[in-house]
């Protein structure tokens, strides 16, 4: 019995809609799915209509995870990177706020308090309206460990073709959930550097909207 109800509290706790404030702590992702990688890449598409709708933190840990999730003991995630140099972090951004994801511990971790994400964008309405956006960044201060000395360009383009990763992955992931999404490089990055405190040597990617679809 009490093994039973602890599972129907994991069970509620994953399809509820996320909590307002503070760190989010996200459900262990599932794997499984009923639909196919290829029904999946067959159903892509840029959705641009959306409806103001929460995602559930099931659906959140599933995106996130898509992103740039662990998938291996060892640490290794869900997209490859040159060099075994992890030089992009993600930023969900949702109507409570600003979150980094923090992949080690499988969480999103509160940066600015309130409904931003209309900052992710150069004036695409449909923005204000998908419960996440997801902003890509470069740090390029991880390079100093790197095995290999690099140069600037190539870090560049190295973190440029893992977002390309990323964002397939993501919209990949948003298809099994039947989410709509849309890539973005229309971002106001002077505005979403300064509330999401970035550093001055952090570099804003690509931005990736993910919702409902009306
Ligand atoms: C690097 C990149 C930047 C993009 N920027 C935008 C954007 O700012 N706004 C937008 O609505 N769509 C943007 N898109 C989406 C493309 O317009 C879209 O992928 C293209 O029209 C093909 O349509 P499909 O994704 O439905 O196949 C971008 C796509 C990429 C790969």
């Amino acid at each position: 019995m009490k093994k039973f109800l602890l599972a129907l509290s994991v069970m509620i706790m994953s399809t509820v809609p996320c909590a307002a404030q503070g760190d989010i702590t996200l459900p262990t992702v599932n794997t499984s799915d009923k639909l196919s990688v290829m029904d999946a890449l067959n159903q892509r598409h840029s959705s641009r209509k959306f409806v103001d709708k929460k995602l559930t933190s099931a659906q959140l840990s599933k995106i996130l995870w898509a992103a740039n999730g662990t998938n291996r003991p060892d640490g290794k995630r869900t997209v490859p990177v040159a060099l075994g140099v992890y030089s992009v972090e993600v930023y969900a951004v949702t109507k409570e706020g600003i979150y980094l994801y923090d992949v080690e511990n499988h969480k999103l971790k509160l940066i600015a308090e309130g409904d931003f994400r209309s900052i992710t964008t150069t004036g695409q309405s449909f923005v204000s309206k998908a419960a996440l956006n997801l902003v890509y960044v470069e740090t390029p201060a991880v390079w100093t460990n790197a095995r290999h000395a690099t140069s600037r360009e190539a870090q560049i383009s190295f973190a440029n073709i893992t977002v390309g990763a990323m964002i397939q992955s993501v919209a990949l992931a948003a298809e099994t959930e039947g989410l709509g999404n849309c890539v973005r490089g229309s971002i106001n990055h002077d505005e979403f550097k300064k509330v999401a405190k970035l550093a001055d040597d952090k570099n804003i990617l690509l931005a990736q909207t993910v919702g409902y679809i009306k």
